[in-house]
């Protein structure tokens, strides 16, 4: 177990912290997912519900990180050496280390696709072609080899390089100037889309409720997509947290991270369903919703080519501020418990993911017939990880700093040692202590389908 490292970098400001987390949180989770998924479970009744769950189960999963990551200041796995040694809780910190393999591996080629669509809107790829011929552009894209495992590369490159560069001069850095622009493109977006006419039925689709569609399966949904947009249930920010100066409020962090991330998914569900309905297309179309009926909007409208651009560099800029959250998780964690160097590590991370994320590419292509358990490469991991490791993960990270951990550190850490009032305590410990083990735990069986509610 290694002690103190006065070395050790964190990052500089309130600014950056938030920059960097929200960085993280907010990526395809938020544009690429929560749109579709919302579309398909009923709405704004779903958002309600999905705002229930941030609020009452997502921040305070993300704050028993950040208390975890910034009191042990290590890796998730070094963490839980150092807070209870000699027993086993590091095993949640090692599962951490292996989801990040396995959410890096396929969410990397997705976000690949968001390259290709870029360069596809740059070359005017999309113009003249019928919604049936931008169907079966996509498909032809995914079942080839060369062009997304091109791109798969391109995007490990850039996480990587940032990542090398480090906490403060690389996550830091990257990330406060990428989330204004984030922001910035988003806003003009939803101008574009909410002045379209006909556009008025999308924003009441998602904000007037139809509560007759939420159902138990709907709810769990709502669930899974807090966990896998907040970032949380795998130790990204057990590693974030250990980066955050002792000075800052952890509390309000987890707050603001969380609202930003929520916001962003509404503002791009704002962004997105106006135009959705204003060219008559169907909400609930699926995974093809960004990369199928978008292009379809923005080559029938007017300034679509432009605006298709800054779709698509939107979508992978939120991507690569959540990929090198998830590959930071990798390499502090061979920093600090392999003794190497930050470069070294970096190398050795990219090189071991890149041979899963291969393997993902492919799973559209040439290993489309190649299936484990009735599902390919890709879909195994995405669901492994989302249903299995992060649930399990969120569970046992609150039974750890409600149960072992104990009240006096939790009041000590969150309340900056006295200086902060904190009084949230009390409703943070019930929470962490029998609300959300028990709902995550109900996610976790609908999950791996030994409960069955539909
Ligand atoms: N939250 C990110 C998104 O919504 C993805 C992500 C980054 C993530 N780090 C994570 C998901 C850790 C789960 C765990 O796109």
């Amino acid at each position: 177990m290694s002690g103190l490292q006065p070395n050790r970098e964190s990052f500089g400001s309130r600014f950056g912290v938030i920059a960097a987390t929200a960085g993280s949180a907010i990526g395809l989770g938020n544009i690429w997912r929560f749109p579709y998924v919302a579309g398909e479970n009923g709405g704004a009744a779903f958002i309600i519900l999905y705002l229930g769950f941030v609020i009452a189960i997502g921040i305070p999963v993300m704050l028993s990180e950040f208390t975890i990551g910034r009191r042990a200041q290590q890796n998730v796995y070094g963490s839980f050496r150092k807070l209870a040694p000699k027993q086993p809780w590091y095993l949640i910190g090692l599962m951490g280390v292996a989801a990040a393999f396995m959410i890096l591996a396929f969410y990397t080629a997705v976000a690949g696709w968001t390259l290709e669509y870029l360069y596809q809107s740059i070359v005017n790829g999309f113009a003249g072609k019928s919604p049936d011929e931008l169907n079966m552009m996509f498909d032809y894209f995914v079942g080839g080899t060369s062009r997304p495992l091109i791109w798969f590369f391109v995007f490990m490159g850039l996480t990587a390089f940032i990542i090398m560069a480090g906490v403060k001069n690389g996550i830091e850095k990257s990330t406060k100037i990428l989330m204004p622009l984030l922001l910035i493109l988003l806003l003009v977006l939803i101008v574009r889309s909410v002045t379209l006419p006909g556009a008025g039925k999308g924003i009441s689709f998602l904000l007037r409720p139809d509560f007759s569609k939420i159902t138990a399966s709907t709810v769990l949904v709502a669930l899974g997509q807090a966990f896998f947009s907040l970032s949380i249930g795998m130790g990204t920010l057990v590693t974030y947290g250990s980066y955050i100066k002792k000075s800052e409020n952890l509390g309000s962090t987890a707050f603001s991270v969380a609202m930003a991330d929520t916001l962003i998914a509404v503002l791009a569900g704002l962004a997105i369903f106006p135009a959705v309905f204003a060219f008559n297309i169907e909400p609930g179309y699926g995974e093809g919703l960004v990369f199928v009926t978008l292009p379809n909007i923005f080559q029938q409208m007017p300034g679509g080519t432009i605006f298709s651009v800054m779709f698509f560099i939107l979508l992978g800029v939120a991507a690569l501020t959540s990929t090198i959250s998830v590959l930071e998780v990798i390499v502090a964690f061979f920093v600090e418990e392999l003794k190497m160097k930050r470069k070294a590590a970096t190398w050795l991370a990219t090189f071991s993911v890149s041979i899963l994320g291969i393997l993902c590419v492919l799973s559209t292509s040439s290993l489309a017939d190649f299936k484990i358990l009735g599902h390919t490469i890709f879909s195994l991991l995405e669901n492994t990880t989302a249903n299995v490791l992060l649930p399990l993960g969120g569970m046992f990270i609150v039974i750890f700093v409600a149960w072992f951990f104990g009240r006096q550190n939790v009041v000590d850490e969150l309340s900056n040692d006295g200086k902060l009032k904190a009084r949230y305590v009390p409703l943070f410990m019930f929470i962490i202590k029998f609300v959300a083990p028990l709902a995550i735990a109900f996610v976790f069986l609908q999950g791996i389908g030994l409960i069955n509610l539909k």
